[in-house]
């Protein structure tokens, strides 16, 4: 019963944190997954150095939800089968570079 108690207060503890944009995660570790796995098509299909597509006046991210979601999706898409810590490190590093969302 104890155990459970605690568990949920963690629980709903991380909830309220991805609720207030209070995002868990490595940005350093992120940027090197982003070179890795993530730039070389953007830079392809949108040019530049691959931060045009986040940059881009009518960009579809408009959420820190949003931004997690589109990552997940990308990373689907190419199977580039990332770990959960791997993609929370990537949505810190677009969100603290480009986003900027609270
Ligand atoms: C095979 C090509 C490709 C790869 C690899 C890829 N993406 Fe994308 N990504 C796209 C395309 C194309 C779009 C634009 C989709 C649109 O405009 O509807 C996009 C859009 C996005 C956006 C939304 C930009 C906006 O409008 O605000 C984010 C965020 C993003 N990608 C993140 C990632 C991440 C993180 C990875 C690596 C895990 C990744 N992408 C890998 C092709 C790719």
């Amino acid at each position: 019963m104890r155990k459970l108690t605690i568990s949920s207060t963690i629980f709903v503890w991380l909830l309220s944190a991805t609720a207030h944009g209070f995002l868990l995660g490595d940005p350093g570790n992120g940027k090197l997954v982003h070179q890795d796995k993530c730039a070389a098509c953007h830079i392809d299909r949108f040019g530049g150095d691959g931060s045009e597509i986040y940059l881009r006046k009518d960009r579809r991210i408009k959420t820190v939800e949003g931004l997690m979601a589109q990552v997940e999706f990308c990373d689907r898409q190419i199977k580039s089968g990332l770990k959960d810590d791997q993609l929370d490190d990537l949505v810190i590093y677009l969100n603290e570079n480009y986003y900027n969302f609270e």
